[in-house]
């Protein structure tokens, strides 16, 4: 058993290993219950410039601890060093996991997820306030203790006021985490670090929670693979594109730079992802299905169309892409969908119906067929836009321009 000033434990009760020291489950004769101790060996350090630095950012993270009591922020407990054995130590309250874990060990609803990040948000937000940026927020320094967050690990936080203070990084190194921090960081220290850092960190995390623990490990968040809607086959995950636009980013520049826009953001997405109404539901369905049809995945695409019929089986979107995926099996079946559209004297989109009448031309409806051309015609005139092009977000117009996959 190691006894340092009073906390024992027990090697084989490591609970965490990080780049910098050892975590410990640890108990004090004079405390109750069982705390983390988290154990920095100094004394085989051969560089003393390295070992310098080693100390600055353990003091670095002691002084950060000192500076906050909350909710959020694991409880610092004692702190101390060991002259002759050079070994440092941070106590704190041990939590029973991290994010890291936790993601792939629970089923979290959609609800636990946005409160955990809500959380996450607060942690950030006081240290903000008190000028700290934490610089290497990640799943592994998200602490969890009977269902609330705390973040941990700040021996690489920067504090505000201190910009003429030693610094605990050299000019050009490399902080944070690979695949969390932000290209800014990564960099090395050019510029002064930014609060801005932390967004991008937390959009990464965000993406985490909502894919069930993936990390993003480029920066090309706008191809498919990153792309919420395409993993998760449901396009109601596009109101959160808008988010990572703003934290994700190849650019500081287009990262938000106040924690309330983030929050703003975050709030108004969660909002639209619950009121997603049903028929906007079937038209992203089926841009959605678009996409998937252009790469070529046939069966997704024909998953997709067949559920945004059955969603709602009066929809015209969807009985005129039903149509279509009929068509080339059974014609017949597929022309008693377009003429279901094509009854619905309210359906306005000419783009629709304009193609519905070439398909009954192809068929010797001559006469429907005319009547649709002219109405097709006629809403054009008037310049009403199809109700599924304007229907549909920004950032989907954008991705689906990108990829060249679009109608016109
Ligand atoms: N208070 C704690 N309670 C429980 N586990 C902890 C605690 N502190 C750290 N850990 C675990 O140890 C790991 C490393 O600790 P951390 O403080 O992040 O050190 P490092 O700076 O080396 O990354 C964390 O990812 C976490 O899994
Ligand atoms: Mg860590």
């Amino acid at each position: 058993m190691n006894d340092i000033n009073g906390w024992q434990f027990f090697h084989k009760d490591i609970i965490g290993k990080g780049g910098q020291g050892k975590v410990y489950a640890a108990k004090n004769e004079k405390y109750e219950g069982e705390y983390a101790i988290k154990v920095f060996k100094l004394k085989w350090m051969r560089n003393d410039a390295t070992r310098r630095k080693r100390e600055l950012r353990i003091n670095n993270e002691i002084k950060v601890f000192q500076s906050i009591i909350h909710k959020n922020i694991i409880i610092y407990i004692d702190s101390g060093h060991l002259k002759r054995e050079d070994i440092f130590y941070i106590v704190m309250d041990k939590a029973d996991t991290s994010l890291k874990y936790y993601i792939h060990e629970n089923d979290l609803s959609l609800e636990e997820k946005k409160d955990f990040f809500l959380q996450i948000i607060e942690g950030v937000r006081i240290l903000h306030d008190h000028n700290i940026i934490h610089r290497d927020l990640k799943p592994a320094n998200i602490l969890i203790k009977d269902n609330t967050v705390k973040i941990t690990d700040f021996g690489i936080s920067f504090f505000l006021e201190d910009r003429n203070e030693p610094r605990v990084t050299s000019p050009w190194e490399i902080v944070g985490s690979r695949n969390w921090r932000s290209p800014q960081t990564e960099l090395g220290r050019q510029d002064e670090p930014s609060i801005k850092e932390d967004f991008y960190s937390m959009g990464k995390i965000l993406y985490f929670l909502l894919t069930n623990g993936k990390e993003l490990y480029r920066e090309h968040f706008d191809s498919r693979e990153f792309f919420l809607p395409y993993i998760h086959k449901d396009p109601k995950y596009l109101v959160f594109e808008n988010l990572f636009i703003h934290t994700i980013a190849e650019n500081q520049r287009d990262i938000y730079d106040n924690l309330d826009d983030f929050i703003k953001e975050f709030k108004k997405a969660w909002k639209e992802f619950k009121m997603f109404p049903i028929d906007r539901e079937i038209e992203e369905l089926v841009r959605l299905a678009h996409v998937f049809h252009m790469n070529r995945k046939y069966e997704e695409h024909k998953a997709l169309i067949t559920k945004a019929y059955n969603m709602d089986k009066g929809n015209p979107y969807g009985q005129y892409y039903y149509g279509k995926l009929l068509y080339g099996e059974n014609r017949q079946e597929s022309l008693k969908y377009f003429y279901e559209v094509a009854n619905n004297s309210r359906f306005s989109d000419y783009l629709v119906l304009a193609d519905i009448a070439l398909l009954l031309f192809h068929n010797d409806d001559a006469e429907m067929c005319e009547i649709l051309v002219q109405r097709s015609k006629i809403l054009k005139e008037r310049r009403i836009l199809p109700k599924n092009l304007s229907g549909i977000s920004e950032e989907l117009k954008k991705y689906l321009k990108y990829s060249a996959l679009g109608r016109p």
